[in-house]
């Protein structure tokens, strides 16, 4: 177990032999299903880890110049680029650190396929097979009306020039939900998987969930190669590589009471530094708390932006939180990071990695200037 009190607070933690026990089943996938798998830039761009993600994945994914030009820099590789849309001010610097585009229309795909093309990039279209298992409209790519990808009606023929198709349909899903978005790319545009050389199948593949079945995984891919044995098939999870793989330490500073209310103000904010609980919304584990039972003390924790929503609960814990304790959010690495601010000005967490010698290595600390360079 890390020690979390060899951090400065607030700070993300991420655990070295978490990530590798992830990168174990990845790499296991890879090996059996005959998959390419590439990692999404989007759930984790934390790139003093890029080094150990290269020697387990078969390439990066980015969705925008800023994220292509770290896979190219950092991770080693050109990247496999799809972005909802291009502007011509960035392309011609994203050719330059993309292998693979894919464009989200044809009339993109009109507009920077030939310039592509000549510089040898192999180019995609996003297509929309109208299956998702996704519930919420938020994260849902198929949502009526969707501007994510093509539908068949939209497309017709398959422009000269797209070498891949690319689909995006699942989030946090099992191996019958891939085998469904296959029957559904294979319902819509099995006519056009002849023509093609690769397949990207998006993210969403949460391959290291504690019960994701990656033997079945593994056989929905195989079938569906074995109807197609032509095509490249590719995944680009994000969030499978660091799934469970760190915390986000942070210091209860003041207990505030209201109307029956208790809340540990904590020197970290949940609008700033954890959004998706605030956004999805969900409530994230603590070490050492539980869900409150009927007639347990409960505790919200409270974030140290002014927004009257930054706080999520309620927790119950074995003892009352006081001023100076150690708050520990599990679970904090994917998806977090990426989207933090600083709105407000709050200080911004450090970034650590717990090795598994056990050495904590303090990787970044931010300060006023980092708040003071964003703004002008
Ligand atoms: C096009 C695309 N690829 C890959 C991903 C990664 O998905 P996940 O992190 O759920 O595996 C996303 C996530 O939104 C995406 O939009």
């Amino acid at each position: 177990m890390v020690d979390f009190t060899k951090v400065p607070s607030p700070c993300f933690i991420l655990d070295e032999e978490l990530l590798e026990r992830n990168l174990a089943k990845i790499d296991y996938v890879r090996r059996e299903s005959g998959a390419e798998i590439i990692v999404a830039l989007k759930a984790c761009a934390m790139w003093s880890i890029f080094p150990i993600l290269a020697q387990h994945s078969d390439g990066a994914t980015a969705s925008s110049l800023a994220e292509a030009r770290l896979v190219f820099e950092e991770y080693g590789a050109r990247a496999h680029t799809y972005a909802p849309v291009y502007a011509e001010r960035e392309f011609e610097e994203i050719m330059r650190y993309s292998d693979h585009i894919t464009f989200n229309s044809v009339s993109q795909f009109e507009r920077f396929g030939q310039r592509a093309l000549l510089r040898g990039i192999s180019c995609g279209l996003r297509i929309n097979p109208e299956y998702s298992p996704v519930e919420t409209d938020l994260y849902n790519p198929c949502v009526k009306g969707s501007r994510l990808g093509v539908t068949r009606a939209e497309l017709g023929e398959l422009p000269d020039g797209i070498e891949g198709l690319h689909f995006h349909v699942l989030c946090e899903s099992r191996p019958e939900h891939l085998r469904k978005a296959f029957a559904a790319v294979e319902e819509h545009f099995g006519d056009l998987l002849g023509k093609i050389e690769w397949l990207n199948c998006g993210g969403g593949h949460l391959m290291t969930h504690a019960d994701y079945d990656c033997d079945e995984l593994i056989a929905v891919i195989r079938e569906f190669r074995s109807r197609h044995p032509h095509l490249r098939i590719i995944l680009e999870p994000g969030s499978a590589f660091t799934w469970r793989t760190g915390f986000l330490t942070s210091t209860v500073e003041d207990i505030v009471r209201n109307g029956g209310v208790n809340t540990a103000m904590l020197d970290v904010s949940f609008a700033c530094h954890m959004p998706d609980c605030l956004e999805m919304p969900y409530k994230p584990a603590i070490i050492g708390a539980h869900d409150p039972q009927v007639g347990e003390k409960r505790w919200r924790m409270g974030g140290n932006s002014c927004l009257a929503g930054d706080y999520c609960g309620d927790w119950a814990f074995d003892r009352d939180p006081e001023a100076g304790d150690l708050i520990v959010f599990e679970d904090m690495i994917h998806y977090t990071m990426v989207k933090t601010t600083m709105f407000n000005g709050v200080s911004h967490p450090s970034i650590a990695i717990a090795r598994k010698n056990g050495e904590i290595e303090m990787i970044k600390e931010f300060g006023y200037e980092d708040f003071k360079s964003r703004m002008s």
